[in-house]
């Protein structure tokens, strides 16, 4: 399924390096030879060379390591301990260590999700240092596409090995819980299994270059208001189901280098803090290998940083509070012993990145090929959400009519540790100029006007956060007349930016369009149909926005989110049907934000009166996206899993091929279905599992996703039979009583469909004899504060 999967045994290297001819594989004692980087990847072998090395540090040595060194807050660049080839931008270290025996260079770790975030110039050096904006992670996971994510990430990874940086701060991949978390365009998904299959193959394609990614924000960080502080109310069960079950899916099928563990307190402790998350589920159930590190400054590092290490969070960045530690050491609140096992699990992993192998960082990545993958991979996860009479694709012949300032500003991407520094970005007014003959008058008249009324917002940190907006203006009637006169379709791009730091609104400009642009499109619609001819919408933006107040006066809502640095051509490609759009909706789009099951908590509630939340109550527990609309049927407006093509497709014979699921908790269930191009046109098709399952002991969702897969290519006509297998640990719910994850007994329905829209469609079944333990979790994990009841907070139950 993806590009690489960890060898679990040992290569050639390692026979070597045990037979003492050590020749390109690391040896600290007498290190530095190397030149390339050791195919070793047997977590065994780390752990154990780990070991060896950690007892010949000094315990200074070990805290160096455990705390990072800093970053530049203007009070100067921080002593990086023995740091070579150092690269600007990167957002943290990994002190290395140097002395007579040992000479580990420092590790280091940039951002970001949608790319390799460095300084693309650097002082006294005329070279320059670009890289590649990949479509947002809400986008890729739109693609369900786990090969070409994995491309994706291959090509990522590339940069961030030819550049010098050992491991990237990505993928993010928290829960979509609610559309106006300010973060949610660096996420995936609103679904677990989504989100957790999409970040193991971004996972395995980075690593398949030998540098590291980090999955983060571990876990229930699904906001960003106050969220350095806000304490997450949340039940094991919601916890077990949805918010840790990517991460678990991640960890087991992709082992990534690091996890990076949240800001947010969890019922009442620093997730940081907490024992139960990062050692006894990520490391003693999960069996996670790698390094925790916290978030950038993240809980209370100052004093109470020993807490983080025995916890289980080996790595405070970006640190340069080595004091406090030392001041911890020194008086028994922290022993060498128990700081020893955080630098074994940071040393496992520094041994594998390119500065320890002293990898040679070209500088010269393949820059051009993978401008074409982002571009390719921008346009074929595009979802697109209407398409009346074949409004779409525009045939390249037509003149096209432009309207809005986002033509003129394409956005990328958004701001904050997720943005990237590229070389040029291409706007949807070049992209259009490309492939059609497009209004000039109208283009210029937007480029104009966009010059003269951006506004220009702070963001979260100057340096990557500065954005800017611009309200599209009302243009007079008779210049839409005379557009809709003189051209053959009208193209309408709504913008809308968001970044790290702050959560959106559900206010006009932001959730909801402005009246401005309301307004554009009413009289666009009006001008354009009162002459027969359409109107297309592109939705130009971070995360999802409302469509309900307008789109039914269109003919066609492209969703494009942000494309990356591609964005202009990856539009233009679906708009003239050089690319047929294969995305579906990874997230439901409600019909009001009313209806999220988690409106009325979020972003969390005031207790102290100092205007900030506090606290955020998770009062739609297991029920997040589709799982609350479909529970308690409440209608949409574009079902999760939802997606047009410019063909179509049909579904033949879904049938359940096996079940071994009688043999307890290693059974799994197998389906399948043949996927039949039914259209005109060449087209991709992700077809999903959604599972129904018996209410014994515990209620349900209504159906969850079990599996998904996507067909090749498939030319009008032709076919593909798609086999999907579902464990009984994916097919398993929480019981929060037994600390269990079980299989309840009964009769499954399954049904595999081109999304979670199930009306109409007819299930198959398979039984499951008797209840399956899959596994037992640790008692009393994730417990309530004290005195608080489920009862008292979650108002979404059956
Ligand atoms: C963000 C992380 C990021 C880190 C380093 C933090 O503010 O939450 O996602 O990796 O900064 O830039």
């Amino acid at each position: 399924m993806v590009i690489k999967r960890k060898m679990n045994t040992l290569t050639i290297c390692l026979t070597l390096a045990l037979a003492g001819m050590v020749s390109g594989c690391n040896d600290d004692d007498d290190d530095v030879e190397n030149t390339s980087i050791s195919e070793v990847k047997d977590a065994d072998y780390y752990q154990k060379k780990a070991k060896e090395i950690a007892a010949k540090m000094s315990v200074d040595e070990k805290m160096n390591m455990l705390m990072g060194p800093g970053m530049d807050m203007g009070n100067g660049v921080p002593q990086v301990i023995n740091l070579k080839n150092d690269v600007s931008g990167v957002s943290g270290y990994i002190n290395g260590v140097k002395n007579d025996k040992l000479d580990i260079p420092a590790t280091k770790l940039a951002d970001g999700p949608a790319g390799l975030r460095i300084n693309s110039t650097r002082d006294g050096d005329s070279g320059t240092y670009y890289a590649t904006a990949w479509p947002i992670g809400s986008l890729l996971a739109s693609s369900w596409d786990t090969r070409l994510v994995a491309e994706v990430g291959k090509a990522m990874g590339e940069e961030i090995k030819e550049y010098g940086v050992d491991m990237i701060l990505a993928p993010g991949m928290n829960i979509q819980r609610n559309p106006l978390n300010g973060r949610n365009f660096e996420y995936y998904s609103e679904d677990p299994l989504l989100s957790g299959r999409i970040a193991a193959a971004m996972v395995d394609g980075v690593e398949s270059n030998q540098v590291g990614t980090t999955i983060k924000h571990y876990v229930a960080n699904n906001s960003e208001t106050n969220r350095n502080s806000i304490d997450t109310i949340i039940s094991a069960r919601a916890m077990r189901e949805i918010y840790l079950r990517g991460f678990q899916i991640a960890v087991d099928e992709s082992q990534p280098w690091a996890v990076m563990s949240s800001y947010n307190k969890i019922n009442g402790t620093y997730v940081n803090e907490r024992r139960d998350l990062l050692t006894d589920i990520l490391r003693n159930e999960w069996d996670f290998k790698g390094v925790v590190m916290s978030d950038w400054f993240a809980g209370t590092p100052e004093s109470t940083a020993w807490k983080q290490y025995k916890a289980g969070n080996d790595l405070i960045e970006p640190g340069g509070q080595i004091e406090f530690l030392k001041a911890s050491y020194s008086k028994g609140e922290i022993t060498e012993a128990e700081m020893t096992v955080n630098v074994e699990h940071i040393l496992a992993q520094v041994f594998q990145s390119p500065s320890y192998n002293n990898y040679a960082a070209s500088n010269k990545p393949d820059l051009v090929q993978h401008r074409a993958l982002a571009r390719q991979a921008a346009a074929e996860s595009m979802v697109l959400l209407k398409n009346d009479n074949q409004a779409l694709p525009l045939a390249p012949s037509l003149k096209l009519a432009s309207f809005g300032v986002s033509q003129i500003e394409t956005i990328k991407g958004g701001t904050g540790s997720g943005q990237v520094n590229n070389e040029s970005t291409t706007m949807l007014a070049e992209g259009l100029q490309q492939q059609y003959s497009v209004d000039e008058s109208l283009t210029a008249f937007y480029r104009d006007y966009y010059a003269n009324n951006k506004v220009e917002h702070p963001g979260f940190v100057a340096a990557i956060g500065t954005y800017f907006t611009c309200d599209d203006p009302l243009l007079d009637a008779s210049v839409i007349e005379s557009a809709a006169q003189n051209n053959d379709a009208a193209l309408i791009t709504i913008g809308r930016i968001a970044g790290e730091g702050f959560d959106r609104t559900n206010t006009r400009g932001d959730y909801l369009l402005t009246e401005n642009e309301l307004g554009m499109i009413q009289s666009t619609a009006d001008a354009f149909h009162a002459v027969g001819k359409k109107v297309v919408v592109v939705l130009n933006v971070s995360a999802i926005v409302d469509t309900t107040e307008w789109a039914d006066k269109v003919d066609a809502i492209l969703l494009s989110y942000l494309p990356g640095q591609e964005a202009g051509h990856a539009i233009t490609d679906v708009l003239s049907g050089a690319v047929n759009p294969a995305g579906k909706l990874a997230q439901t789009i409600p019909q009001y934000y009313a209806d999220v099951p988690s409106a009325d908590t979020f972003p969390g509630k005031d207790l102290n009166g100092d205007g900030q939340p506090d606290e955020i109550a998770y009062n739609d527990d297991i029920y997040v996206g589709y799982r609350y609309y479909s529970t308690f049927s409440k209608p949409v407006a574009w079902p999760f899993g939802y997606g047009l093509s410019y063909t179509t497709f049909n579904y033949d014979s879904p049938r359940v091929e096996s079940s071994t699921l009688d043999q307890g908790a290693k059974g799994a269930v197998t389906l399948s279905v043949s996927v039949t191009n039914t259209g005109s046109v060449a087209g991709k098709e992700a077809a999903q599992v959604y599972i129904s399952a018996p209410e014994v002991k515990l209620k349900k969702p209504t159906f969850e996703l079990k599996s998904f897969d996507k067909t090749g290519e498939l030319q009008p006509g032709g076919s593909q039979k798609l086999t999907f297998t579902v464990p009984a640990k994916i097919l398993a719910s929480f019981d929060p009583q037994k600390n269990q994850w079980i299989v309840e007994p009964g009769t499954y329905k399954a049904w595999v469909a081109p999304s979670s829209d199930l009306n109409g469609r007819e299930p198959v079944t398979f039984n499951v004899s008797q209840e399956i333990v899959v596994s037992n979790t640790t008692p009393g994990a994730l417990a309530l504060p004290a005195g608080v009841n489920s009862t008292d907070f979650i108002t979404v139950s059956q």
